[in-house]
């Protein structure tokens, strides 16, 4: 919904009390996944009269919602996930934010949610960064991870789309979002749970999907697995994707298979980015469907080299072994395959200015 906001202006709300240096080096000296949060925080609100409106970027802090906020009873809620990095030339960069923001009105448009202008999307993270740019990591695998989200806040108990909402932006500094740091994960393969059906919300970055996946999730943690992965909902056959990132199959005949975008997947940006990076290296990528027989058959006669996870938070991940209800099986070595490791390394020097961009993927800022 185009309207004034493509001019917005944001209004500064002056911190009483930002962290101290120390403080500041101390989080980005250790600062884990998700824990720790910058200083400010942007804020816009969405009314059905008014459109898009006050703008701010002000001091962190609790967001007060009447108890009949409409989030709070049918889960209107979007989000996004984009890292900025601090390249070696001193300036900051965001990877393919443009792609983060017309995700974001997909989503938005299948929750019954306004859409927000993709340059205010992206003016809103560089109004936190100005602020907020000296919360960027420097450390090897080191960045600034970026949450926009929206939610319905109209305060009414009604079952229809909302009237009003506000759109969020955070920013936690992010290591590794793997703790244990071991060099493959393990994962899950769940039987008695899928994540999306055809024509669910599958395809959209909601909170609903991800509450859904914590049951399944918590079974993976409990059987000593990293990860869960989800089979589709109707044959219960086919690999979709992990809870929380989407997957790679790599095999010893140059061809890689990455299941395909049927709607119940989440189209993720750094599945499209490796897509891409991996045919570069001459490898025949193909977006299709591969069951769980098929992958169990070739981890085990040797067909299937390399599986590898993906996501912003995840970056690339290796898959290194895989069990489920009736299966255990190890993929290659069990440890980090030549060209997960080849591509991950192209791509991560891709988005920390460590290698030319050729694909126009990377936005500086100041
Ligand atoms: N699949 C799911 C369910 C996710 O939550 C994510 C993370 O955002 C991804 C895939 C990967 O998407 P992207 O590479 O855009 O971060
Ligand atoms: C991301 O990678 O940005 C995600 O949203 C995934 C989530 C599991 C942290």
């Amino acid at each position: 919904m185009a309207n004034a906001a493509e001019t917005i202006e944001f209004r500064e709300i002056a911190h009483p009390a930002p962290a101290s240096d120390e403080v500041r080096s101390a989080v980005l000296a250790n600062p884990g996944f998700g824990t720790q949060f910058t200083d400010h925080m942007v804020s816009i609100e969405w009314a059905e009269s008014e459109g898009w409106h006050n703008a701010t970027v002000g001091p962190l802090q609790p967001i007060p919602l009447h108890p009949a906020s409409a989030v709070l009873h049918y889960a209107q809620e979007i989000f996004e996930g984009l890292k900025a990095y601090r390249h070696p030339d001193g300036s900051t960069a965001l990877f393919r934010p443009e792609a983060n923001a017309r995700r974001f009105n997909d989503s938005a448009d299948r929750l019954a949610m306004p859409n927000l202008p993709e340059n205010l999307f992206i003016a809103a993270i560089e109004a936190l960064l100005a602020k907020d740019g000296a919360w960027i990591p420097e450390g090897a695998g080191a960045s600034l991870y970026l949450r926009p989200f929206m939610f319905a806040d109209e305060v009414f108990l009604g079952v229809r789309p909302a009237k009003r909402y506000r759109f969020v932006v955070i920013a936690s500094p992010a290591g590794n979002y793997f703790k244990s740091g071991a060099p493959a994960v393990s994962i899950w393969v769940s039987s008695d749970y899928t994540r999306a059906a055809p024509g669910g919300t599958g395809a959209a970055k909601c909170g609903g999907n991800y509450a859904s996946s914590l049951v399944p999730q918590a079974e993976a943690i409990e059987r000593g697995f990293d990860q869960v992965v989800f089979l589709d909902a109707v044959e219960k056959k086919w690999v979709e994707e992990l809870g929380g990132m989407n997957i790679f199959f790599v095999f010893d005949d140059g061809k890689v298979i990455t299941p395909e975008l049927t709607g119940t997947i989440l189209p993720g940006i750094t599945r499209n980015s490796l897509i891409a990076l991996l045919r570069e290296e001459g490898l025949d990528v193909v977006e299709g469907r591969y069951s769980i027989e098929q992958w169990e058959a070739d981890a085990k006669s040797g067909k299937l080299v390399e599986c590898f996870a993906c996501g912003t938070a995840a970056v690339v991940t290796p898959v290194g072994r895989v069990a489920g209800r009736d299966l255990d099986f190890t993929i290659g070595s069990g440890g980090p395959g030549q060209i997960t490791g080849k591509v991950k390394a192209t791509l991560t020097a891709i988005q920390r200015g460590e290698m030319a961009d050729t694909h126009g993927w990377v936005r500086r800022l100041g």
